[in-house]
């Protein structure tokens, strides 16, 4: 308890926040933790790949995933200590640890370069949210299909409503389609993983975190059961995931060590783009100008089907701004280095053998950067090309050798899906008896994430889904 107790304090309770504030060192739980949030130490320490590592906090949060110590010193032995019977699959010819080859399955999954694997993903991230956009799919939902009224409309929550498309489409693009048909309600399944998740990677305290187990023992159990099928069933997974199951069965892994290793890259991939779209909407559907202003910017091109990507990329300024503001303002996460020697960060020698935090809200509430209004949300901040997206206090997707390797997809995912939902759709948020407005959702501030902040307990808006025809 008092590691997360004091670690979400420094992140959350300004006591970090102050951007010109030299390196500060905290104990918290035992560990020496130095706090970083000056922009310019936090560039220093993203720049420094030799006396700074962070493959301990991944050998960490595998374990707090329940992946057993056994399991961890497998896939970090180097080389890989694979089965003397296993065949030479040619995806490891430097020989690399098994979390080494994972960084790297990443990196060729999801960015540009040689033997990059990323078009096709992307390709197949953005028909799924299409497809799964379209009337009748979204008609498939039981909840949704009983909502429509006689003007037919459909009723839903916002939260529903992304997570639907987006978890779906994240699950089916990384696992193919049988991992989202194992249970009848995964996207539910998901959410229980999603709400809890903080208490196993802060490791919180067992006797208050069975709801988390529960949902984590859940999901690692689909998994297992997943991965015992036959293989040919399975063809329409990813290249990573296909591609990792092929090194951890060469190193002697069980279905069910695969799937407990694997668990915090399902969380990953699918835990902040329905989040950030959710908060996308929330602020676009709440200010009818700026609905207006970012419709005619999405169906400005006279196209029959839907916008393009490249039209959504790069003739939606406004829409552009919005997104940039959201991750600003509703990101809260902190790299974590570990000091494997003495290192100098803003003139003061920081010790061998500690940890190195940067929480990102320090740095998204810079008002040297963003101004005396840095803590309110402004839909059209980033419209100037001042350089403020690319300054050192703008870093929503961390940075350095850890900097999120789905960021361009990610941003693609909710182009498609916000693009597409207000080309097929009016969605109108609902109002109450008499025309009350609905609040708007508080952000759940109180409790660490890895990305994009939740809504507050239950907050969540009310909406209408009514076919443009
Ligand atoms: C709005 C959406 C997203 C946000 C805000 C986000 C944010 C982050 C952050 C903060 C990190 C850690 C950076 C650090 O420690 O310095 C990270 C890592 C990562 N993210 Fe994302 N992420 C998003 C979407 C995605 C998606 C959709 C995928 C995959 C499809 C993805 C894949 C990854 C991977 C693989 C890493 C680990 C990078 C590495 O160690 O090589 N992310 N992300």
């Amino acid at each position: 308890m008092a590691f997360f107790n004091d670690s979400h304090a420094v992140i959350q309770s300004g006591i970090a926040n102050s951007p010109n504030r030299a390196p500060f060192k905290v104990t918290l739980a035992g560990q020496g933790f130095y706090i970083v949030t000056n922009p310019q130490d936090v560039a220093q320490v993203y720049k420094n790949t030799v006396t700074l590592s962070f493959h301990v906090f991944i050998e960490d949060l595998m374990l707090s995933c329940g992946t057993s110590p056994e399991v961890v010193r497998k896939m970090t032995t180097t080389p890989p200590p694979y089965l003397p019977d296993s065949k030479e699959s040619g995806l490891n010819p430097q020989k690399k640890s098994l979390i080494g080859l994972a960084v790297d399955f990443h990196h060729i999954q999801l960015l540009p370069g040689p033997k990059s694997q990323v078009g096709p993903i992307t390709d197949t991230f953005l028909g799924y949210i299409h497809n799964l956009l379209q009337w009748t799919s979204l008609l498939r939902d039981d909840k949704m299909s009983s909502s429509i009224t006689s003007d037919n409309k459909i009723h839903t929550s916002l939260y529903q409503f992304c997570g639907k498309v987006l978890v779906e489409a994240g699950t089916k693009v990384y696992w193919g389609e049988k991992l989202w048909n194992m249970t009848p309600d995964m996207l539910q399944t998901f959410e229980g993983l999603d709400k809890t998740m903080w208490k196993i990677l802060f490791r919180y305290p067992e006797r208050f975190s069975k709801d988390a187990i529960q949902a984590r023992d859940g999901i690692v159990d689909l998994l297992t059961e997943y991965y015992a099928l036959p293989k040919e069933t399975r063809s329409d997974a990813a290249w990573f995931t296909q591609s990792l199951e092929a090194e951890s069965r060469a190193i002697g892994l069980t279905e069910r060590e695969m799937a407990s290793a694997i668990l915090i890259i399902y969380f990953v991939v699918n835990g902040n783009t329905y989040k950030f779209c959710f908060w996308a909407l929330c602020h676009i559907l709440s200010d009818p100008p700026l609905l207006s202003s970012i419709r005619s910017e999405v169906l400005a091109e006279s196209n029959e089907h839907e916008p393009s990507m490249y039209h959504l990329l790069n003739k939606c300024p406004l829409l552009d701004s919005v997104l940039c503001e959201v991750l600003r303002i509703y990101t809260s996460s902190a790299s974590m280095r570990f000091i494997d020697e003495d290192t100098v960060i803003g003139g003061k020698n920081l010790r061998k053998g500690n940890r190195i935090m940067l929480p990102y809200r320090a740095l998204h509430e810079n008002p040297e950067i963003y101004g005396s209004d840095s803590l309110d949300f402004k839909a059209g901040r980033f419209l100037k090309e001042n350089g403020m997206r690319r300054n050192n206090s703008y870093r929503p997707f961390g940075g350095g050798a850890t900097l999120c390797a789905g960021r361009f997809v990610a941003m693609k995912e909710v182009l498609r899906f916000i693009g597409t939902a207000l080309w097929l759709y009016d969605i109108e948020l609902e109002t109450g008896v008499g025309g009350v407005k609905q609040s708007f959702p508080r952000v759940e501030n109180k409790k660490p994430t890895f990305g994009v902040m939740a809504a507050f307990g239950d907050d969540d808006l009310r909406i209408s889904i009514k076919q443009i025809l």
